[in-house]
């Protein structure tokens, strides 16, 4: 079992990543493969970037840095679930994102993205040279939601369709396969 962590990545009053990470939880769940947790940066609530020092000395001088550095060492892969804000991916990803590095390196990343008619691509094409950057892989097979809120239910759920659920499980073996290949490189 790989230990999974779903980023929501947008904080405003109202947002709806929290909806579309709650589906592709429930989806990674019944994949069998990963113990899934939800990270909602809203709740996080990290302050804008804070810490002297480079992250990669790990000399962490805020109980905030220290929480979010434990939480994301825990992690062997990643979705990012990212709304696009005037064709880039949101602030506070970024923000989070900075506060640290060795905690990311050698683990996948993918992408779950919602939008209009760019269904968040641009935001997810953004944020592959910076995950790069950490040495995340980013990984190809992504879920890509156009006019995303026509899946938004009365009762405010997101609910896929089945090519998203199909794009999902893509996704989802993908990520297990890079999981398990980059596993030797975190224990070193
Ligand atoms: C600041 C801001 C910028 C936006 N820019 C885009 C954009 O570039 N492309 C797009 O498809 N939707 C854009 N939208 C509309 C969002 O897709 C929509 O509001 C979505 O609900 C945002 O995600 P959130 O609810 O998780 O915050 C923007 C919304 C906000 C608030």
């Amino acid at each position: 079992m790989y230990n999974l962590k779903i980023i929501a990545a947008t904080t405003r009053p109202g947002r709806k990543s929290p909806e579309v990470a709650a589906w592709i939880l429930e989806i990674a769940e019944k994949h069998g493969g990963f113990e899934v947790e939800l990270l909602d940066l809203a709740a996080i609530n990290l302050p804008m970037m804070d810490e002297p020092e480079h992250p990669r000395m790990q000399r962490y001088t805020q109980e905030h840095t220290k929480a979010w550095s434990r939480t994301i060492n825990d992690a062997d892969a990643f979705i990012i679930v990212t709304a696009e804000y005037n064709h880039g991916y949101p602030a506070p990803l970024k923000n989070a994102l900075d506060y640290l590095y060795n905690e990311w390196t050698y683990k996948p990343v993918a992408f779950v993205s919602y939008g209009g008619v760019a269904a968040g691509t641009r935001a997810v094409q953004q944020l592959k040279p910076v995950v790069a950057a950490q040495k995340m892989v980013p990984v190809v097979e992504s879920v890509n939601v156009p006019f995303f809120t026509k899946y938004i239910t009365e009762d405010d759920r997101f609910v896929g369709d089945e090519g998203l659920e199909k794009s999902a499980h893509g996704m989802l073996a993908e990520l297990a396969k890079w999981a398990e290949a980059l596993k030797p490189m975190r224990n070193k």
